[in-house]
């Protein structure tokens, strides 16, 4: 079996080879995924592609672990990392290491990712000290919603830069292995990638980071929507619509299922 990437390999990466990750959920797209990434992310945005939720903060840890172990059976080479959902870590630094030893234990993946800078970094270097690498991940954090009030970007002005970039500081210092930027004025992506230890990888956070994540779907064209700082790279959508009318249509006209789709009776044994 081949070996998949880890922590210390991503870390080491900063300032080189741009590191590629993309969210996958399921394991066919897990193994095409696999093929061409350093990174798989199995996001919480996993509420909003599979379940169409608004956000992110009903998503529960049995469906991050469902979805994991999903994802680390259909890859083999890639880092798989599984994001910690609301409520499952941010009460205390045993909880955190509860619900992330939980992820770790139960789908086999080799990181866990949490949302927030300065709060969350004691938390951080508590997991890393007992064997849990940790991505971070600040900036625009969707599990805020509730008190952010909006998905708008961060860090268009200059004390909500230099709050995130400390935010920054803080996760690298705690000794996470990179580090999630997401939604912040290109100044701030740039001045982060140079101003902390561990890679940063960026979405929607400029060229400068150490690498980029998107989510599969919206890149692909899937999503009905997707934010400014997707690029398309594929048009699925109006593929998969013109399949299921065309299915639908030879359905009806009863021209599917053809001969080729069908079982024939065994040939009759000689006597
Ligand atoms: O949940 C997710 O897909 C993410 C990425 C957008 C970084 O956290
Ligand atoms: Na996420």
């Amino acid at each position: 079996a081949a070996r998949r990437k880890t922590a210390p390999e991503i870390f080491a990466r900063k300032g080189g080879e741009p590191i590629v990750m993309l969210t996958s959920y399921h394991a066919h797209t897990a193994a095409l995924v696999d093929k061409y990434c350093d990174i798989i992310l199995v996001g919480d945005s996993l509420g909003n592609v599979m379940h169409g939720f608004e956000t992110t903060v009903p998503v529960t840890l049995e469906m991050m672990i469902l979805q994991g172990h999903a994802v680390m059976r259909g890859s083999k080479q890639a880092m798989v990392v599984v994001d910690m959902p609301f409520g499952s870590y941010e009460a205390s630094k045993e909880q955190a290491f509860h619900s992330a030893a939980r992820v770790l234990k139960e789908t086999g993946c080799g990181g866990i990712k949490v949302e927030g800078g300065v709060r969350m970094a004691e938390t951080i270097a508590f997991l890393v000290e007992r064997g849990i690498p940790v991505m971070g991940h600040v900036g625009l954090t969707p599990q805020s919603i509730n008190t952010l009030g909006s998905f708008r970007a961060r860090g268009r002005d200059e004390a909500d830069s230099a709050m995130i970039l400390e935010d920054a500081k803080a996760v690298s210092e705690a000794g996470a292995f990179s580090i999630v930027v997401e939604a912040v004025a290109e100044p701030l992506g740039r001045k982060i990638t140079e101003s902390v230890a561990s890679p940063t990888i960026g979405i929607g956070a400029s060229v400068a980071c150490d690498g980029q994540v998107l989510v599969l779907e919206d890149m692909l064209g899937l999503s009905p929507w997707a934010p400014k700082f997707v690029k398309r790279y594929g048009d699925l959508g109006p593929g998969i619509e013109k399949a299921i009318q065309d299915y639908a249509d030879e359905v009806r006209s009863r021209a599917f299922p053809g001969p080729e789709h069908v079982y024939n009776l065994k040939p009759k044994a000689p006597k």
